[in-house]
C-alpha cells in the first residue's frame, strides 16, 4: 500500500521535537517525531531538518524562519511537512534559538495545528 499524498493528522497530544546545530543538521529527534515521518532515529540523526521538506513549501518561509532564528527571536509557523513514505502532516511549529556556550542550536517544538491555521497556510503558500 502506498501512502503518497495521504495526510496523516497529529493526535492532540503529540508534541514533535527536534534540535539542530547552527547549520539545520539533526542532533535530536523525539518519538513523536519518527512516528509521524515514519523515519528512525538513525535515519534523522546528522541530516539536514530539509530531510522531512515537503515541494509546496515556499522557500520564502524558510528564509524567515531562518532570519528569525538567527536574529535570536522565536519563530512560529505553520508548515507542511513531507513522511518518508510518501504521506504528509501540518504542523504549527514554533523554533528556538540557544546560545549553548557561544554555539547556537535550535530547537523546535510541533504541535496540532487547528484546521483554520491551516487553510490560512495554504491560501497564504499559494500566494508566493
Ligand atoms: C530547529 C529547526 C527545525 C526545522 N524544522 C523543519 C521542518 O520541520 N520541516 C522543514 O521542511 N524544514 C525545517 N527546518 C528548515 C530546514 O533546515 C530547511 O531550511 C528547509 O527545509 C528548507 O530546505 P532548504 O534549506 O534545503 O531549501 C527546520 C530548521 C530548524 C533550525
Amino acid at each position: 500500500m502506498t501512502h503518497h499524498g495521504h495526510e496523516y493528522k497529529l493526535d492532540k497530544g503529540i508534541i514533535i521535537v527536534s534540535q539542530t546545530d547552527e547549520k539545520g543538521k539533526i542532533i535530536y529527534a523525539n518519538e513523536d517525531f519518527c512516528k509521524i515521518s515514519k523515519f528512525t532515529k538513525d535515519e534523522l540523526i546528522g541530516k539536514a531538518h530539509n530531510i522531512v521538506r515537503h515541494k509546496d513549501m515556499p522557500k520564502e518561509a524558510f528564509e524567515d524562519m531562518w532570519q528569525t532564528i538567527k536574529r535570536g527571536e522565536v519563530w512560529n509557523g505553520v508548515v507542511k511537512n513531507q513522511a518518508k513514505d510518501g504521506g504528509y502532516y501540518w504542523v504549527n511549529a514554533t523554533v528556538y534559538p540557544t546560545d549553548e556556550k557561544g554555539q547556537m542550536r535550535y530547537f523546535s517544538v510541533r504541535v496540532k495545528p487547528t484546521q483554520e491555521e491551516i487553510e490560512k497556510a495554504k491560501k497564504a503558500y499559494a500566494l508566493l
